[in-house]
């Protein structure tokens, strides 16, 4: 496995539309575990090929609403599609391309995913709070949307040094 670089906002790749996914080979394989490990490496919660530069439909997720003493654990989704969403929320996001920004985005509080696994096998896949709105903001990813285009206001200083002060208490 090796470390991908995570490729920033101003960079046009993450504005592209992906495409579809027909290979399910070693070469997505090992894109697949790079990725893993670029994002357990940037301690983040999802992450999308274009933000590594290979602008295909896969990404990545960590289901982070386990059970008390289970670990976290990461969802691979490829040519993955909302087929059902419900409810809304309105929380604090942020983007591994977007270092250090947050913003409030509106997001489904519910989405089913039908997508492929890294060998070609349908499944779909629930998620809500936290991994509901990672769904929705890396499929966006695929589209080459980036969050901070659809943020109804980003936070200021003060909000992010009151969620840092959170963040120290965990
Ligand atoms: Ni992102």
């Amino acid at each position: 496995m090796a470390l991908r670089n995570i490729l920033t906002e101003e960079d046009p790749t993450l504005t592209r539309k992906c495409r579809v996914v027909t290979d399910f080979n070693p070469r997505l394989h090992q894109l697949l575990d790079d990725m893993a490990e670029t994002l357990e490496q940037a301690d983040g919660v999802g992450l999308a090929a274009p933000q590594v530069g290979v602008l295909r439909r896969a990404v990545l997720v960590l289901e982070t609403n386990v059970p008390e003493g289970s670990e976290p654990y990461l969802i691979e989704l490829i040519n993955p599609e909302i087929i059902e969403s419900s409810g809304e929320q309105h929380e604090p996001e942020g983007c591994l391309s977007v270092p250090g920004q947050y913003g409030i985005v509106s997001r489904p509080a519910f989405v089913k995913v039908k997508a492929q696994n890294r060998f070609g096998e349908v499944f779909e896949v629930t998620g809500t709070g936290l991994t509901a709105r990672c769904f929705a903001h890396e499929i966006d990813h695929l589209d080459g949307i980036v969050f901070t285009s659809k943020c109804e206001r980003m936070l200021t200083e003060e909000e992010l040094q009151a969620t840092r002060e959170l963040d120290a208490e965990d």
